[in-house]
C-alpha cells in the first residue's frame, strides 16, 4: 500500500469528519493507498496541538503557505470558511498538490473558475466534498434512476431546513459565526445549504438551465464578533427557487434557518412517469420507492433499508440489517478518491463539477436581484 500525506487545514466540524476518514478507511475498503496524517494547520496553536493529539496528526503548523511548501505532504486538505478556498487551493495546485476541497467550491462563479483553470493547468488530482452523493440511499437512487426505473423525470423537489438562527441577538461573523458574515460566507443557505441540494440534483437528474429565485433577510443587522459594531446582514437567511432542468423536468428548492424544529432537514423527491423517490437526511439509511408498474394490489411506497450487501457501499461495513450514518459519507468519499487516483479515473466531483454548481448558486441569487429567470451559463 502506498502512502499518501496529508495536510488538513481546519479543525472545526469538518476538520473532524475528514480527520475521522482518513484515519478509518483503510480498515474498511482494500484501497492501493494509505492516508497518513501528516499535519494540521490552523490558527490557534494549543488548539491546534490538541486537535494533533487526539486524532493522531504527526505535526502542527501555523501557516497554510508552509504546510504547502513542506515537500514531506501530498495532498492538501481544505477545510476552511468559504472565503479561503481559492487562496489556499490555487497555492496548493501551483506547488503540485493534490488538493480535496469543502463546498461550496468558492465565493462566486467568477472566483471558481480561476480555481478549476489552475488546478487543471497543474493537472492535480482533485475533489470537493460534496459528501451527501456517498450516503448508500442516495447512490442508490443515482444507480435506480441510471438503470431507467423511473422512465422520464418529471419533477424534482428539494428541502434543506434548519432552524438555528432565529435569534435576533446572534451576533454574525468571526471563529464560530462566519456563516453569517457576506465576507466570510460569500452567500447564506444558497452555499452554506442548496448547494448541497443543487450538486446531488446535478448528479441525479443532469444540468439546471434556468432558474428564478427569492430571498430573505430576515433579521437586518448583527452585532459583529470581529468589529464590535451592529452591522448590515449581507447572507440570505431563506431562499426558495424555481428551476428548469434541461432534461425538460421541473423543480422547486427551499432553504432556510428559520424552520423552527428542523435541525438539518435535508429531503428530495423526484418523479418519473414509472416510479418516484424519496429520500430524507434524517432517516438517512432508508429510500422510499414507489413503482406504478407494481401489481394493483400491492403498489405502494416501499421504505428500502439500505443495509444490505446489494446496496452501494454497504459490503464493507456490518451485516445486513445493521445500518450507518453521516460520517461514513466522507469514508465512501476518501475511498473512491483513492482508488480513482489508482486507476487513473478521478472520483466526482471534481472541481469542474463544483463550478457548475456555482454557477446555478449565482443565478439564484442574481434572479432574486432581478426578480426574473436567469439562466445557468455552461461550464467552459
Ligand atoms: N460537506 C459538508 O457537509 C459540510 C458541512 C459543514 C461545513 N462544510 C464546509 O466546510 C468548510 C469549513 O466549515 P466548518 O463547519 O468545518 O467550519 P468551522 O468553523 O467548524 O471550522 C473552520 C476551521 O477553519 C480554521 N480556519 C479559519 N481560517 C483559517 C486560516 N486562514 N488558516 C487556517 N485555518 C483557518 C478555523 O480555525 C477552524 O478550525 C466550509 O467551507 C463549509 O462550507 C461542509
Amino acid at each position: 500500500m502506498k502512502k499518501l500525506n496529508v495536510g488538513l487545514i481546519g479543525y472545526g466540524f469538518m476538520g473532524r469528519t475528514h480527520s475521522n476518514a482518513f484515519r478509518k478507511v483503510n480498515n474498511f475498503f482494500d484501497l492501493p493507498y494509505q492516508p497518513v496524517l501528516r499535519a494540521i494547520c490552523a490558527r490557534d496553536e494549543n488548539n491546534a496541538r490538541a486537535f494533533a493529539k487526539k486524532w493522531g496528526y504527526e505535526s502542527v503548523e501555523m501557516d497554510w503557505r508552509k504546510l504547502i511548501q513542506r515537500e514531506d505532504i501530498d495532498l492538501i486538505d481544505i477545510a476552511t470558511p468559504n472565503n479561503t478556498h481559492a487562496e489556499i487551493a490555487i497555492a496548493a495546485a501551483r506547488a503540485g498538490k493534490m488538493i480535496l476541497c469543502e463546498k461550496p467550491l468558492s465565493m462566486d462563479g467568477k472566483q471558481g473558475e480561476k480555481m478549476v483553470k489552475e488546478i487543471e493547468k497543474a493537472g492535480v488530482p482533485n475533489m470537493v466534498w460534496y459528501n451527501y452523493r456517498r450516503v448508500p440511499a442516495v447512490t442508490l437512487a443515482k444507480q435506480l434512476i441510471d438503470e431507467g426505473r423511473l422512465g422520464r423525470i418529471f419533477h424534482y423537489r428539494a428541502k434543506f431546513l434548519q432552524d438555528w438562527t432565529i435569534s435576533k441577538d446572534l451576533p454574525q461573523g468571526g471563529t464560530a459565526l462566519w456563516r453569517l458574515d457576506l465576507k466570510a460566507a460569500g452567500s447564506g443557505v444558497t452555499g452554506d445549504l442548496l448547494a448541497h441540494c443543487i450538486d446531488t440534483a446535478i448528479w441525479l437528474n443532469g444540468g439546471i438551465g434556468s432558474v428564478t429565485a427569492m430571498t430573505e433577510t430576515f433579521i437586518k443587522e448583527r452585532k459583529h464578533n470581529l468589529t464590535g459594531k451592529v452591522e448590515k446582514v449581507g447572507i440570505d437567511d431563506a431562499c426558495a427557487f424555481l428551476a428548469r432542468f434541461k432534461n425538460g423536468s421541473l423543480a422547486t428548492f427551499e432553504s432556510t434557518r428559520y424552520a423552527r424544529g428542523h435541525k438539518a432537514l435535508y429531503t428530495f423527491e423526484i418523479n418519473g412517469e414509472n416510479a418516484s423517490i424519496a429520500w430524507d437526511l434524517h432517516d438517512l439509511h432508508r429510500l422510499q420507492y414507489f413503482d406504478h408498474r407494481d401489481e394493483g394490489k400491492l403498489r405502494g411506497w416501499r421504505s428500502i433499508h439500505i443495509t444490505d450487501s446489494d446496496h452501494p457501499y454497504m459490503k464493507n461495513w456490518w451485516v445486513p440489517g445493521l445500518q450507518i450514518g453521516y460520517e461514513h459519507t466522507f469514508i465512501h468519499q476518501v475511498a473512491d478518491f483513492l482508488t480513482g487516483l489508482d486507476a487513473k479515473k478521478p472520483a466526482h466531483p471534481d472541481f469542474r463539477d463544483a463550478l457548475e454548481t456555482q454557477y446555478v448558486c449565482d443565478a439564484v441569487l442574481k434572479s432574486a436581484r432581478t426578480g426574473k429567470w436567469e439562466k445557468v451559463p455552461k461550464v467552459k
